[in-house]
Formats: structure tokens, C-alpha cells, sequence
């Protein structure tokens, strides 16, 4: 039993996947099944932990970490802040404590929401001619009067760990593992790599067509290799009769960025739902004020799923982790 599934429980559903999983994880569970008659049609809802991944991708990066400290290299990542959004404002936090946990150099820029187009170029030109600076990262998205397609080019594509200059988005579509991908859907692929669930062959629906997710995850996932060779369809919010395209689909990457979008209805027995949303609701009965929920009403969809995500402790931590790791590649390319 793989360590990054936790059984939650067993629900008398068909098993009717054809997104194929591989590994240990589910020739145990499959042998389970059919060597126990009276379990031979229920199915095992396994939920994916994405803290326990990330775990390992940064326990990974700790031992790249102290290579290159023997090469007197550290690696060092900028990440700029322009405004006071509160989620922003979170993130921007993780990402720099994350980076002094393992003992990165981090800058974090915290700018006013008054920071003009100039100002912030004139930062970003800094950080391109800083060589303990090896990544940079503009926390999206700024404020509307910030152009955030010309910083986003400014930014040099050997710094750009967040793999959304057009040099980095032409290698992926390139094929090319020099440039940078995006930390959200590099992370929903190792998890999906590290889950065992198959893609080579599988129907996958990416819900949402964003720069940071939706058309990055469709290129990776069809992409040739491992986490890849599936046949992908991205879904948005114009597309017609969704639950009917979903449906069809053994994998279900949500990312629409709509609170629990994703309902029983859109999903079909066996699928494996991966989910990418990180939504604010309010809730008046928490000391916050609020909760997060992702873009997948999880209580209706996780009875019909082989495997899901969770949120929050799913795809939300892989993101950071895989941040880490592109500075470091950063770090050693440079
Ligand atoms: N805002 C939400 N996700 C991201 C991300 O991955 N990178 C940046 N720069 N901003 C974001």
C-alpha cells in the first residue's frame, strides 16, 4: 500500500476504471478484490496525499540542497508581492518560510497596491542582474493597473520558475526539459506519477484553460513519457453539455476556480479527481471567518471516485514543493 493513499472507506460502487493504476498499491487492492467474492463489486475510494508527496519532493530537494552547498552553490529565489490580497499575501509567506526551512537564500518584496509598471520593472531588472538570485517570482495576480504579460517578459526565462515566460511555454510545448513549467501542474503530475495512476492511454478532461494551469496541464499530459501519452480535452466555462465530456473522462483535473464546480453528476464511477481549486467561502461559525474549498463538491464526488485529492492537503503543498524544486534547477542550469 502506497504511502501517499489513505483508505478512506469502501462504498458499494461498480468498478468500472479504466484510468489504470499501477504499482503496488492497486495489485494489492485488485487481489484483494478478487480473491473476496462479496467484495468483488465495491470500490475503493483512495485519497490522495498531497502533504505526503510534497514531503518527499522536498525531501529530494534537501539532498540536492547539500550538493550543491559542497560546489559552494546556494540557490535563492525572489518572490514579489504587489498589494495586500490576504490569499496573495499567504502564499507569498509559505513560499519564502518554505525556502528558509531548507535553507535557500529568499528575498520576499512585499510592495505597496501604488507600485507603478516602471517601479516593478525596475525590481524585476534587479533581481535578472543579481547573481544569488536564481529564481524569480511575481505572485499573480497583481493589481489591474500592473501589466502582467510585460513583467512576466521582462523576467529572464534562465530565473523564470514559474515557467510562464513564452520562452518556457514554447519548451514545454517543445518537449524541452531545460525550460521551466508551472509549479501547480508539475505538481498534480508527480502526484499522479507517485499515486500510480496511469496516463498512457487514458481520457483526461482539464476543467479550465489558465496560463498557470489548465493549458500547461493539458501540454504536460500529452506530453510523450511517464505522466504523460494521455488523450486530453480542455473543458472550460463555454463549454457545451459538460457533464456529458466529463463523463467520458478517467481522469478529471479540476481547475476552474469555482467553489465545488465539480458535482457526482460530472463524474463516472472509478474516475480519479484531482483538485486544484483553493476557494475562500465564508464561513461565520470559524475563528477565521472563512474555510477553503476546492473547485470539487468532494462530498458527492468522492463516493464515485477510485482516487481524489483533497483540499486543503492536496495539490496546494505540491505547488510550493515544486517551486523549491525549480529554483533548484535553476540554480544548477545557471
Ligand atoms: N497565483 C496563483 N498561483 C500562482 C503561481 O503558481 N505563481 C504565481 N506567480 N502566482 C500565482
Amino acid at each position: 500500500m502506497s504511502e501517499f493513499f489513505f483508505e478512506v472507506r469502501t462504498f458499494a460502487a461498480p468498478m468500472k476504471s479504466n484510468a489504470r493504476q499501477v504499482g503496488a498499491v492497486t495489485e494489492s487492492f485488485r487481489v484483494g478484490i478478487d480473491s473476496q467474492p462479496a467484495l468483488r463489486h465495491q470500490s475503493h475510494m483512495k485519497l490522495i496525499s498531497g502533504t505526503a508527496v510534497a514531503e518527499k519532493v522536498i525531501e529530494e530537494c534537501r539532498r540536492e540542497i547539500a550538493e550543491l552547498a559542497t560546489a559552494g552553490k546556494k540557490p535563492g529565489l525572489a518572490v514579489v508581492l504587489v498589494g495586500d490580497d490576504p490569499a496573495s499575501r499567504a502564499y507569498v509567506r509559505s513560499k519564502d518560510k518554505k525556502c528558509r526551512d531548507l535553507g535557500l537564500h529568499s528575498v520576499k518584496l512585499e510592495l505597496p497596491a501604488s507600485t507603478t509598471q516602471e517601479e516593478l520593472l525596475a525590481h524585476v531588472q534587479s533581481l535578472n542582474n543579481d547573481p544569488t538570485i536564481h529564481g524569480i517570482l511575481v505572485q499573480s495576480p497583481p493589481p489591474p493597473h500592473i501589466d502582467e504579460a510585460a513583467i512576466v517578459r521582462a523576467i529572464d526565462p534562465a530565473k523564470d520558475v514559474d515557467g510562464f515566460h513564452p520562452i518556457n511555454v514554447a519548451k514545454l510545448a517543445l518537449e524541452d526539459s531545460s525550460g521551466f513549467v508551472p509549479c501547480t501542474p508539475l505538481g498534480c503530475q508527480r502526484l499522479l506519477i507517485d499515486a500510480g495512476i496511469e496516463t498512457k492511454g487514458a481520457n483526461v478532461v482539464v476543467l479550465g484553460r489558465s496560463m498557470i494551469v489548465g493549458k500547461p496541464m493539458a501540454l504536460l499530459l500529452m506530453a510523450k513519457g511517464i505522466g504523460g501519452d494521455a488523450t486530453v480535452t480542455v473543458a472550460h466555462s463555454r463549454t457545451k453539455d459538460l457533464p456529458s465530456i466529463t463523463r467520458q473522462a478517467d481522469i478529471i483535473i479540476a481547475a476552474i476556480g469555482r467553489p465545488e464546480f465539480l458535482k457526482a453528476e460530472h463524474v463516472r464511477e472509478g474516475a480519479v479527481v484531482i483538485d486544484v481549486g483553493i476557494n475562500r467561502v465564508e464561513a461565520p461559525d470559524t475563528a477565521k471567518g472563512y474555510k477553503l474549498v476546492g473547485d470539487v463538491a468532494f462530498d458527492e464526488v468522492a463516493p464515485k471516485c477510485s482516487a481524489i485529492t483533497p483540499v486543503p492537503g492536496g495539490v496546494g503543498p505540491m505547488t510550493i514543493a515544486m517551486l523549491m524544486a525549480n529554483t533548484i534547477k535553476a540554480c544548477k542550469q545557471s
